[in-house]
């Protein structure tokens, strides 16, 4: 695993943002597992550059096929699914649970020191979005269990629910859940590792965003350019550059180039653009 990563770096160079602070990794339920070998080689390197690192993962799938199999309705609104109190239930047991200690144990079983953690743990505080149900929204946020992991040198492997006033638990979506989480943790820059090589600014034709800031995400959005689960993982970028995190990367979760250039700021000459997505503000 070492020595891969060092092959790939003999066709690296690095470009003018200079690499400090933590990161926050999301990593899409849509990979259904697709990214373990890249996400291992990229873990290693910023190990050896001692970046601290936080992962946030999703399981749009894995809920899917779950409530399917329970026979429960969730229909998506704007790239959110609609969650009832039984659907509730099985989201917080497929995420918190099964995706969590998946990735957890994948990832102990590379050699990586992880703690697997949920959102409902006095990490992220929120409330329910109107008519979704037992979807929700972000109120607050309480970095100090993630810090504290940090500290001892851990990986935390955050799942994305949330906890309200009386303690009810609450759908977020990953992405909100992940900008929500790096503005918090003051992370340096964010990296959504999803299942397309970037955002889109024309999806029919394929047209991948770049280098790009967010007056021309804006943009794009309000001409409608972004569907399905990219709307809140817009949303989140904006978001999450608002708070002061200084960069949002987009890129494959099975492609460990685009992920070394989104963690590390080193580009691959023969790639450039086709690498992903970066958003500055
Ligand atoms: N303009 C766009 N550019 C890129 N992807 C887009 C665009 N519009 C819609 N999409 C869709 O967004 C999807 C990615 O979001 P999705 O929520 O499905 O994945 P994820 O966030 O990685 O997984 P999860 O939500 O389970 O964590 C892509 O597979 C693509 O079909
Ligand atoms: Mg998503």
């Amino acid at each position: 695993m070492m020595a891969s990563s060092r092959r790939l770096h003999t066709l690296w160079r690095k470009d003018e943002t200079t690499l400090r602070g933590r990161v926050l990794l999301k990593v899409g339920g849509s990979l259904n597992g697709q990214h373990l070998d890249s996400i291992t080689t990229v873990l290693s390197e910023l190990h050896r550059l001692k970046v601290p690192v936080v992962l946030v993962h999703g399981g749009g799938p894995r809920i899917t096929a779950a409530l399917k199999e329970a026979g429960i309705q969730a229909p998506f609104v704007d790239g959110q699914r609609v969650t009832t109190i039984e659907a509730m239930d099985i989201v917080e047991r497929v995420l918190a649970k099964e995706v969590n200690q998946e990735l957890v144990m994948a990832l102990a079983n590379s050699g990586f020191r992880t703690i697997g953690m949920s959102g409902a743990d006095d990490i992220l505080h929120a409330t329910g979005v109107a008519g979704l149900g037992r979807v929700g929204q972000v109120t607050r946020v309480n970095p100090t269990p993630v810090l504290k992991r940090l500290d001892d040198g851990l990986l935390p492997v955050i799942a994305p629910i949330g906890v309200g006033e009386g303690q009810e638990r609450y759908n977020i979506n990953a992405d909100l859940a992940a900008g929500a989480l790096a503005g918090a943790i003051e992370a340096s820059r964010i990296v959504f590792l999803t299942d397309v090589p970037g955002i889109y600014s024309d999806f029919a034709a394929q047209e991948l965003l770049h280098l790009t800031t967010k007056a021309e995400v804006l943009r794009l959005q309000s001409e409608g350019r972004f569907e399905a689960g990219m709307i809140p993982k817009v949303n989140a970028v904006l978001s999450t550059l608002s708070a002061g995190v200084g960069a949002a990367y987009v890129v494959h979760g099975a492609d460990a180039d685009a992920m070394l250039w989104a963690v590390t700021s080193q580009f691959h000459e023969a790639r450039d653009s086709r690498l992903g997505t970066r958003v500055i503000a």
